[in-house]
């Protein structure tokens, strides 16, 4: 990062709908998202709505598919290089759906972080993604659960936790109604604030995110 820089470049990794993606694009239009700007998207998925939304805003798209059992490796090494060519400090899952190996994640140590749709430590790691996470909450009967925006380790869902915002749980609630009470009332509005918080630490520190 250069030392003038007063903008930390972000790309925002997405696999589906890109809502959260969207929640960061409106926070930079309304000014909540100053100190970093989405230079790219990168899905994992041909067809993700999140690509759209990108295109719409006159923000960079590219696609990556990860092809068979052993490519991880080719997969992250074409991830890089885009992040290279654009110059990135700052990436961000959001909704991401492939897990970034351990190789990935100590290169890019506290450059990642990762939007989550619950109270970390509760319903989380490898396997816990989307409506999964609500329908645990629900069928554990949790009275309160919520969502997490952390930094990404080589432990899936285990790094420092940023921010995180509670949701009560209502009686007769469905995995999806609470799905989108948490994506209304917390995701969409910490995962802006946190990036935000992350980028002013960045320039800060001359790039680097304390941890
Ligand atoms: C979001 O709820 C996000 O928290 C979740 O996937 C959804 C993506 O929605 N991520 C995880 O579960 C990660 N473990 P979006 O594409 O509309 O932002």
């Amino acid at each position: 990062m250069k030392k003038h820089e007063s903008k930390i470049n972000i790309a925002v990794l997405v696999s589906g709908s890109g809502t959260n993606l969207q929640a960061i694009i409106d926070a930079q239009e309304k000014g909540i998202l100053r100190h970093g700007e989405v230079k790219i998207v990168i899905s994992n998925k041909k067809d993700a709505y999140a690509v759209n939304r990108a295109k719409k805003h006159s923000i960079k798209a590219e696609t990556v598919i990860k092809e068979g059992q052993n490519s991880q490796d080719i997969f992250e090494n074409s991830i890089k290089k885009i992040l290279r060519e654009n110059d990135i400090h700052l990436i961000v899952l959001a909704g991401f759906t492939n897990i970034l190996s351990q190789k990935f994640t100590s290169e890019y140590k506290n450059k990642i972080i990762n939007v989550h749709p619950s109270l970390i430590p509760s319903f989380c790691g490898k396997g816990f993604y989307g409506i999964k996470v609500h329908e645990e909450a629900i069928n554990y009967g949790v009275k309160v659960t919520g969502a997490t925006v952390h930094f990404v380790s080589e432990i899936p869902d285990g790094g420092k936790i940023i921010m995180q915002k509670a949701i009560y749980i209502n009686k007769g609630d469905t995995p999806e109604t609470l799905q989108k009470r948490v994506m209304q009332k917390a995701e969409w509005i910490i995962l802006p604030r946190a990036i935000e918080k992350v980028c002013v630490e960045m320039l800060k520190n001359g790039g680097c995110a304390s941890n």
